[in-house]
């Protein structure tokens, strides 16, 4: 079992397969960044999958793979098969833009992976094109569609942003409740990669345009999802991510890892360590030391309640959200 410098068990590993992404989203990534980290750089699946074994060994037993969009490293069945073959019963999951996944679905089920989270941001193709900057929309529904043929387990990302999406609230709701998949709004969380000017609604505003379809009441938060949780009067639960409150940090049961090899504890960089050499090396014993301090390392709370600014500098598409 991993337990981190202030008790908390650490049981979940998000890996970033790339930073690069096929859309432009408003709120991530609206331009191309001056440079990507150089494909080179990049751990093979082979190498990523060294350091799986040594943190599913040590304790770990829920993975999401994130980007960037993951679906742009070429065979992700895979790695996601080694994974899966290291040890069944892992808790496998993806998030993607849904953009490459009509494709892949039934392969990434056959692989081992069990839930998917895809993110829509509106059902208009104008809508989803003027935020994804690109035309976006038929193909991510198609996707949406294939992952559920498959039988995957879908989830749906919304993040209402002021006078772009906000009157689609209830409707990307509807979509999801009528394909039995969950909702979960995200407030936006403003960083300096986005888009200026861009305003996010809260997740008082947002839980306000459901009301004025569904009385809802409180659930509360799950495990260590960072989602507080609703249900509506006719039994759909949905969740609002609140990136603005720090109360989840307290049950953060989670470690990222990049595509070149940096184990983050936190949302920040600062106290990474770089796994490369180790996982290069095959050296087993190097990395499991480095995962353990990292794990000493992981702060308390995340560092974005002390900047001074109410702009985060990190990218979402660098750590994978
Ligand atoms: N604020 C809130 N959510 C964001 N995401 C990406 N950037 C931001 C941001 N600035 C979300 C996307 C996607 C998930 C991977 O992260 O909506 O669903
Ligand atoms: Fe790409 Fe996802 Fe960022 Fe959009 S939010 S630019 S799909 S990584």
């Amino acid at each position: 079992m991993l337990i981190d410098g202030h008790g908390r068990r650490v049981n979940y590993l998000r890996i970033s397969v790339t930073e690069r992404c096929n859309f432009r989203c408003q709120y991530c990534m609206p331009e191309k960044p001056f440079s990507w980290v150089p494909r080179e750089n990049l751990l093979s699946f082979e190498e990523l999958f060294e350091f799986v074994r040594v943190a599913v060994d040590e304790g770990i037993d829920k993975i999401r793979i994130t980007g960037g969009e993951p679906l742009l490293r070429e065979d992700l069945d895979r790695f996601i098969a080694m994974i899966n073959g290291h040890k069944s019963g892992l808790d496998l999951a993806l998030t993607t833009n849904g953009f490459l996944l009509a494709d892949v679905a039934f392969r990434l089920k056959e692989a081992g992976l069990k839930r998917i989270n895809v993110s829509i941001d509106s059902l208009k193709p104008e809508v989803a094109a003027k935020i994804a900057q690109k035309d976006v929309l038929s193909r991510v529904l198609a996707g949406v569609e294939k992952a559920l043929e498959a039988g995957l387990s879908v989830k749906v990302n919304m993040v209402p942003l002021k006078g772009i999406n906000e009157d689609e609230i209830v409707d990307v709701m509807e979509y999801a409740k009528a394909r039995g998949m969950t909702i979960r709004y995200i407030e936006y969380m403003e960083n300096v990669h986005a888009k200026a000017g861009l305003k996010g609604l809260t997740g008082k505003e947002i839980l306000f345009k459901v009301k004025q379809r569904y009385s809802i009441r409180k659930i509360g938060r799950e495990g260590s999802s960072p989602a507080f949780n609703y249900v509506t009067d006719d039994g759909y639960r949905f969740g609002v991510i609140d990136p603005h409150k720090h109360d989840f940090c307290e049950s953060c049961n989670r470690i990222r890892l990049t595509a070149e090899g940096h184990l983050i504890p936190c949302l920040y960089f600062d106290e990474a360590m770089s796994i490369r050499e180790a996982v290069k090396s095959g050296d087993i014993k190097r990395a499991t030391e480095i995962l353990r301090e990292v794990l000493r390392n992981k702060p308390e709370k995340n560092r974005w309640s002390e900047e001074d600014s109410e702009e985060s500098s990190r990218a979402f598409y660098e750590t994978g959200g």
